[in-house]
């Protein structure tokens, strides 16, 4: 199946043996070297686990009293770190081309969006020169596998189909794999007081509960009910279906300049369990099979996961 991945996603390896893109190389050493601050807000995910929803939590929270402000794209306000390593044949916009030097230019707090595993961080994270506050989103690998399939298929042009990259999945074959390293990794660090772990089922359940949790971790301002109110109503998926500033349609519509066979919307689903409609039952039998296996020797033991 590796030629069905579409153009802009050749994949090389990083150090650690992660699957990144083939523009990484280049990068590589300048992510290594990127200047952690303090009072950095990272928000970091395996693809697909919830990062636009919650990079989008983060920023409300904390711009409670000028909501006004997120009317800028996300990757503006919440730059994502190897931006840079995307190298898509369309012109991007510069905070994603240019992700490193823009982020450097950036004078007040910075909110920093990454798919990097731990172990590719920046060093003054890896050796804990610098304790930015770290929020990692976790979601059933199921549902990240399909909502993945989707987002090639649609947005980066993958031309096979879910049971080719069903396979490509849990053979970790695709785009910031191996999928356990990723998540192990942060699990591994969660005791730091600087690290938050949250699951995407958890924001669909009680979204309120998990706002006042990560405000709560970024010791910020403590949200009146209006402000909860508010900010909940931004995040509906509904809502942020149709906000052209969460929504990355300025991106895909870049992209299908490129590609005008791609179909794509960001925003698909937004739900649990749609691999259940386009798993065959001896896929998930096969998929839980990996995640038991990959889970065995670890603390991770997800009820959401089954
Ligand atoms: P689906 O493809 O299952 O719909 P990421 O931002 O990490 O790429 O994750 C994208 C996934 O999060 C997509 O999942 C998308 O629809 C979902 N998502 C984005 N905003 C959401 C929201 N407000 N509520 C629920 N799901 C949301």
């Amino acid at each position: 199946a590796k030629g069905k991945f579409g153009e802009g996603c050749v994949l090389s390896f990083g150090e650690d043996g992660t699957r990144m893109r083939e523009g990484y190389r280049d990068y590589a050493t300048a992510i290594e070297n990127f200047e952690i601050r303090d009072d950095d807000i990272i928000v970091a995910t395996f693809p697909k686990s919830g990062t636009t929803w919650t990079q989008e939590m983060v920023w409300l929270v904390k711009n409670c009293n000028n909501l006004e402000g997120s009317s800028a794209d996300i990757h503006q306000r919440f730059p994502m770190l190897e931006g840079c390593t995307l190298q898509f044949p369309c012109k991007t916009e510069h905070w994603l081309r240019d992700s490193i030097e823009y982020l450097n230019q950036i004078k007040n707090q910075r909110f920093i969006k990454t798919h990097l595993p731990c172990s590719l961080l920046p060093n003054d994270i890896k050796y804990h020169r610098k304790t930015p506050k770290i929020i990692y989103v976790v979601r059933n690998p199921k549902d990240v596998c399909i909502s993945y399939y989707h987002h090639f298929r649609n947005i980066v042009g993958f031309k096979g189909g879910v049971e080719d990259f069903f396979e490509l999945f849990i053979n970790d074959t695709i785009l910031y794999a191996p999928y356990w390293k990723h998540v192990i990794g942060y699990y591994n660090i969660k005791h730091l007081s600087n690290v938050l772990i949250i699951k995407y089922e958890d924001m669909k359940r009680d979204l309120k509960a998990v706002i006042i949790k990560v405000q709560r971790f970024l010791e910020s301002e403590p949200l009146t009910d209006k402000q909860l109110r508010l900010i909940s109503q931004r995040l509906d998926f509904e809502f942020m279906k149709d906000n052209e500033f969460v929504n990355h349609q300025s991106f895909i519509d870049a992209r299908k300049r490129e590609i005008p066979q791609l179909t794509g919307r960001f925003m698909r689903a937004g739900c649990n369990g749609t691999y259940k409609q386009e798993m065959s039952t001896d896929q998930i039998l096969k998929f839980d099979k990996w995640i038991e296996k990959n889970i065995s020797n670890t603390e991770l033991n997800d009820q959401y996961w089954f």
